[in-house]
């Protein structure tokens, strides 16, 4: 058994196995995001214990009690990770039975948390267990051989039959092939998947950056993901579900539940059903919500919003919303087989292709352009929305691609701006009403890749605190469209300038600012009445991605960051 381990990018690591050359035909590897212990080359993975190798993602919870009762029997921890705790425990399993898949599933039993593990040992190498509680795990079948991953896009190059498993499933993989079980030992058959994904849609193509492409690749995501509604002459509950009509026309209100960037996408779309469909909703981050004591109605609409559907924060909530007798599910979800789809009542898919950069991009635009649609919906089935207005809002859903086309064409001139921006230190984001929002995206963009310090704040509460940080030092980026509030903005600017402060507005062809020392002003093109936060976040996209390049980050993969937040 060969054990290469290394910080910082997988290509060290591949540098370093060829450097060994190294042969074999099975491995077990894991790119580590450090929940226990620093990064560093101890705490990497596989942990090891006699001639047994494992990887794991997740989190054991009950790690420090099993590492006590390790030490107890004489294991000796060379790392400070929960994951040790595995590789021992599956080790000493295997002092009463030779065989690693009822070892594997004995210690299973002993475990409590979130895991996706891969065990193997140097006695026997054409044998893998695998084991999948609260974080994704997929075979994948080729005609060399099975795979297992985390994510679907990982095997796109050798295959796209896959097999799913569910939470409690373990999987022994062998030469002759792959036998599915619980914990329990009781054999499962799981349906093998055909993907829809291409190896090409997880090539970067013409592009330096995947971030970039995902941005590029805006009207075209958006086009897919309304496809339904192209040819339609009305909108039908069914976009959501056999069972949305009932779902859905029942509701009293709404809850969002999500994390980041799709936490970012319900909060626009509380301005939307409120006004539009005229349903009460609060937008809560999954994170606090799983946790708090609420006040359950039995009669809301539950809307979790996820690019991966398995951010284990949103499946938590979900699971509690639910166990608080809240049915009516919904799930906004890029990832059709994902977790969280399996778990609601209703489904909408988004349909922008496999997003890999970890700032999200395209799955943002396209969870907006669904929740738009849902908002249409349900105030259809309220009878808020008649024919007239009806066919002017598919209209305008329609034309949502194109639009966007058309901000993309200001990349110059907001690469110009990258240029004049990136030796600031810190800045903040002004939005009002729906737009508020998009400054909170904006600031979560550039922060994400650029590393530098954003805040977003709707404007008419820069005087009750933040203006206090306005000098010629701190930049202060508006996102500035043509809407009721317009004058109001306008006012908050005037008070960022009368301190000296930069500004760097993104308006309307008719918002009506114009630029002068200090205030920079960029126009979109056309005006896009409710749907303009859809439009205004993508000169935000462009202009984080510039900065980020100036700067010299990894735009990819900014540090600290994991694209898919499996662990609470
Ligand atoms: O997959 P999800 O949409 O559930 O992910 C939620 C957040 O982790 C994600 O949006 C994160 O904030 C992104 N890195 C933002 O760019």
């Amino acid at each position: 058994m060969l054990r290469l381990r290394s910080v910082g990018r997988v290509a060290e690591l591949a540098a370093q196995a060829e450097a060994t050359q190294a042969t074999g035909h099975t491995g077990i590897a894991h790119t580590r995001w450090a929940t226990h212990g620093v990064p560093s080359e101890r705490n990497a993975h596989p942990h090891i214990s006699g001639g047994l190798a494992v990887v794991h993602n997740g989190i054991i919870e009950n790690h420090e009690a099993l590492r006590e009762a390790l030490k107890a029997d004489g294991y000796v921890f060379t790392s400070d990770t929960d994951t040790e705790v595995v590789a021992h425990l599956v080790e000493k399993k295997l002092r009463n039975t030779p065989d690693l898949f009822v070892a594997v599933r004995e210690a299973l039993a002993e475990l409590q948390g979130a895991y996706a593990l891969a065990v193997m040992r140097e006695s026997d190498p054409d044998h893998v267990v695998v084991a999948r509680e609260g974080s994704p795990l997929l075979l994948g079948l080729a005609d060399d051989g099975c795979y297992a991953a985390s994510d679907a896009s990982a095997l796109l190059q050798v295959t796209r039959r896959m097999v799913y498993l569910e939470n409690g499933d373990c999987a022994e993989i062998r030469r002759n092939g792959v036998r599915i079980c619980r914990v329990d030992g009781t054999p499962v058959e799981r349906a093998v998947i055909e993907s829809q994904l291409s190896a090409d849609a997880v090539e970067l193509g013409i592009y330096d950056h995947y971030m970039q492409k995902e941005i590029f690749e805006q009207p075209d995501a958006l086009a897919n993901t309304l496809e339904m509604v192209g040819a339609a002459k009305s909108l039908q509950p069914g976009l959501f579900g056999a069972e949305a009509e009932s779902v859905l026309g029942g509701a009293r209100q709404v809850l969002i539940l999500a994390c980041g960037t799709s936490w970012h996408a319900g909060l626009v779309a509380r301005y939307w059903l409120e006004a539009i469909a005229g349903i009460p909703c609060s937008v809560e981050i999954a994170s606090e919500y799983r946790y708090r004591d609420s006040v359950p109605d039995p009669a809301t609409l539950v809307v979790t919003i996820s690019q991966s559907g398995e951010t284990a924060d949103t499946l938590a909530a979900l699971q509690h919303a639910k166990s608080l007798g809240m049915a009516r599910t919904l799930a906004i979800c890029n990832v059709p087989e994902s977790s969280l789809v399996r778990e609601t009542a209703l489904r909408f898919i988004t349909r922008a292709g496999p997003e890999i950069g970890v700032a999200s991009t395209k799955a943002f635009t396209t969870q907006l352009a669904a929740l738009y649609l849902l908002t249409l919906v349900m105030a259809k089935l309220r009878g808020r929305l008649d024919a007239e207005t009806e066919v002017r809002e598919l209209k305008a859903l329609r034309h949502v691609p194109a639009a966007v086309q058309r901000v993309l064409a200001l990349e110059p001139e907001i690469k110009a701006w990258a240029q004049l921006f990136a030796a600031k230190q810190h800045a903040l984001f002004l939005g009002r009403g729906r737009h508020y929002p998009i400054a909170l995206e904006g600031a979560l963009k550039l922060k994400e890749i650029s590393y530098i310090h954003a805040e977003a704040y709707p404007a008419g509460e820069l005087k009750h605190g933040p203006l206090a940080l306005v000098d010629k030092e701190m930049p202060v980026i508006a996102v500035a469209p043509n809407d009721t509030l317009l004058e109001k903005l306008k006012s908050n600017l005037q008070e960022v300038k009368a301190r000296g402060g930069e500004l760097f507005v993104f308006a309307d062809a008719d918002s009506e600012i114009s630029a002068s020392e200090g205030v920079h002003v960029l126009r979109l093109p056309e005006h896009y009445g409710a749907l303009s936060a859809l439009l205004h976040v993508v000169p935000l996209q462009l202009f984080s991605y510039h900065v980020a390049l100036v700067k010299g980050t990894d735009v990819d993969k900014p540090r600290n960051l994991a694209k898919s937040v499996t662990v609470e």
